[in-house]
């Protein structure tokens, strides 16, 4: 007769944990928490100055009793992802949780070098491309998370991603500008990191990898800092109602380090409990068109 396999009880301790956007804010105080846990680190970062500051503070926490691996890569750039992800594939034996965390928000429309609106670049197919680049290794390891960090913010795009106007050629018109164009934008690329959970959980069922998202709540970070003296100003009162970063980084910490989700998957949750999002973010014909439209979003820069 085969015995059920026992499974040891899952903890972030010695685990490989890759990490975008662990320089600043949430993905810094996630970091530091998981490399207390005992938890070896891989950040993705785009500063390298600030990089070595993030590993010295890790290190100063931990007294070096675990591993931080740096990874530099500019997550609006398709190429520096591609070229990131196979120097992680060589120097990476496994990763155990990949956490997409790197976020921003753009009041202007600017397009990347491969022709794509920056928020929908960097929020959205960063991590669609570093998950399926990564993914097989991911799967390699047996039981493993993908996590990523969506918002409340997802809320703002109520009637789901405006697929006709992927590149914000219409979110970003004087007219809709001066309506906050720009955070309709960011609410679909929180939108679109559900939806890519949902998608990613179902391709993913029956292979021990689980895929989450969450919403750290509103969180005192450098966000949105870039973007001009209303923007630091509007993020300034805000200030008063968000929460300190180790807060906003708690159910992130979680959903690396508990046992208590295994086996959950394709979920939204906020302060360590599962949230519900919004009817288009339940939507699995607007996950299923995401992933293929991220697909062919993605397709140009495997062949230059
Ligand atoms: N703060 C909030 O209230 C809030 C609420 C809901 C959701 N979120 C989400 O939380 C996540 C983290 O944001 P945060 O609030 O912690 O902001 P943050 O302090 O500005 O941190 C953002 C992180 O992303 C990195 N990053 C941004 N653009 C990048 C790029 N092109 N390439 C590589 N890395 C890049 C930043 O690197 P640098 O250090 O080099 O700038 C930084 O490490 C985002 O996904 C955001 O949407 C935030």
């Amino acid at each position: 007769m085969v015995g059920k396999l026992k499974r040891e009880p899952w903890s972030a301790m010695g685990k490989y944990v890759l990490i975008t956007g662990a320089t600043s804010g949430i993905g810094l105080a996630a970091a530091k928490e998981l490399a207390v846990r005992g938890a070896d680190l891989g950040i993705v970062a785009r500063n390298q100055t600030k990089a070595k500051e993030t590993v010295a503070q890790i290190n100063a926490l931990t007294g070096g009793q675990t591993k931080v691996d740096v990874f530099l890569a500019d997550l609006t750039d398709q190429q520096s992802i591609r070229g990131v992800a196979s120097e992680i594939l060589t120097r990476c034996a496994r990763i155990d949780v990949l956490i997409n965390n790197a976020g921003a928000m753009f009041v202007k429309r600017i397009l990347t070098r491969d022709g794509i609106e920056k928020t929908w670049a960097v929020n959205h197919l960063a991590p669609f491309l570093l998950t399926t680049l990564l993914l097989e290794r991911i799967k390699m390891s047996g039981e493993a998370r993908i996590i990523t960090t969506s918002s409340h913010g997802h809320k703002m795009a109520k009637k789901g991603i405006a697929f006709d106007d992927l590149s914000a050629e219409k979110r970003y018109s004087f007219l809709q500008a001066l309506m906050g164009g720009a955070n309709f934008r960011y609410g679909e690329t929180k939108l679109a990191n559900i939806l890519f959970t949902t998608e990613l959980a179902r391709l993913l069922e029956g292979t021990g990898v689980a895929a989450n998202c969450y919403d750290p709540g509103l969180v005192v970070t450098n966000f949105n800092q870039d973007n001009g003296t209303l923007a630091r100003m509007t993020m300034a009162v805000m200030k008063r109602f968000s929460r300190p970063v180790e807060k906003g980084a708690e159910t992130l910490v979680w959903l690396a380090d508990s046992n208590e989700i295994s086996g959950e998957s394709g979920k939204y949750y906020a302060d360590r409990k599962e949230a519900i999002p919004t009817a288009a973010a339940c939507s699995e014909e607007f996950a299923r068109k995401l992933w293929e439209v991220s697909e062919s979003q993605i397709r140009n820069s495997e062949i230059s």
